[in-house]
């Protein structure tokens, strides 16, 4: 029994297994219809609301092409643009929205403001990025992850998490991991090591869907015989810039770059990344912190690296349309 219809979607353990594979594979049917220029519009008439309290290029592009594509019209509510929490309640925010609109995407900081959105809201909430959770990045790698690997099921690849650890994108895939059942190696310094609790919730989880979850400072253990390698950055959207020499001091170690592949004793590794990524200096921020710490070939990630896998990269974006749009037609239609 699928309980997408008419629920929020704020993190994956919320979700069983049969829930995210029937996301992915429903989004892997809506990219070929887009493909073939035979898309449904299951959207008609609906009205969605895209809340974005930090940056995005991706997730909104995503949910307003997805929205658009659907025949839904959004309203684009960016950084500083509404009361939210400022002057005017999130309850009485969320009692407002309902009245006009059919779904609430929401990217903010605390996870508890989404929890509590959701709670007063009377329609779907989903989750475009919190503190501590990025459950619809998740649904696009996982679709991008079960395309590369077409003859083995999606719980039968590992992969590793490089870097930090400690951010939404770790605990998202934490969470997919254990709900899904596939073989996770968070590589990290302990440090930077997800929260214990969420960690033993999901290696539990794990258990009991068949798979594995381990965490470990040793990369050679860690990306050993790995199908994938995801990283992000190494300070996230939010924290002080302040926090940069400390992170880069731990986790230089872990960019994923020549060495680390050739740890992976597999040539056909593939890499991933949410994006943004730091593998350049064509960046405002990029090119200060790389100047500032004298470093010359990118920071989670080398810009060769970078571009020898950014196919796989943007296909993970692109996917993001795909998946969103799969997301939002299964809570919002019942036909399916
Ligand atoms: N990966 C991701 O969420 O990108 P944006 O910040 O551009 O939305
Ligand atoms: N950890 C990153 C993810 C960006 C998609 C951040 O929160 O900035």
């Amino acid at each position: 029994m699928l309980t997408l219809y008419k629920h929020h979607f704020l993190r994956l353990l919320d979700f069983h297994n049969s829930e995210i594979q029937y996301l992915i594979n429903f989004a892997k049917k809506l990219k070929k219809l887009k493909k073939d220029q035979q898309e449904i519009k299951y959207l008609k008439g609906k009205n969605i609301v895209l809340i974005f309290e930090k940056e995005s290029t991706r997730t909104r592009c995503a949910f307003e092409v997805a929205a658009f594509d659907q025949g839904a019209h959004v309203t684009y509510l960016g950084p500083g643009n509404t009361h939210l929490g400022y002057k005017e309640s999130i309850v009485d925010t969320a009692k407002v929205l309902s009245r006009l609109y059919d779904g609430i995407e929401y990217r903010g900081h605390d996870h508890n403001v989404i929890n509590n959105l959701a709670k007063f809201s009377k329609i779907p909430v989903w989750n475009g990025l919190t503190d501590q959770f990025h459950p619809t990045q998740l649904l696009a790698d996982l679709l991008t992850m079960q395309e590369i690997i077409k003859n083995r099921k999606i719980n039968e690849i590992s992969c590793a998490y490089v870097g930090d650890a400690s951010n939404n994108i770790a605990n998202t895939i934490l969470e997919a991991a254990a709900i899904i059942g596939f073989d996770l190696r968070i590589v990290a310094p302990k440090k930077y090591w997800p929260n214990r609790q969420l960690l033993s919730q999901c290696q539990l989880k794990s258990i009991e869907n068949k798979g594995k979850i381990i965490c470990t400072e040793n990369i050679a253990k860690g990306v050993k015989n790995v199908d994938f390698i995801y990283t992000d950055v190494w300070v996230s959207m939010g924290e002080s810039n302040k926090l940069w020499t400390k992170r880069i001091e731990l986790l230089k170690k872990y960019q994923i770059n020549d060495s680390m592949i050739l740890l992976t004793k597999n040539k056909n590794v593939k890499i991933l990344h949410c994006l943004p990524a730091f593998h350049d200096n064509n960046t405002i921020i990029g090119k200060k912190i790389l100047e500032k710490f004298n470093l010359h070939n990118g920071l989670e990630i080398t810009n060769s690296i970078f571009e020898e896998h950014s196919s796989t990269i943007f296909e993970q974006s692109e996917n993001k349309l795909h998946t969103i749009k799969a997301l939002m037609i299964s809570s919002l239609i019942k036909i399916l």
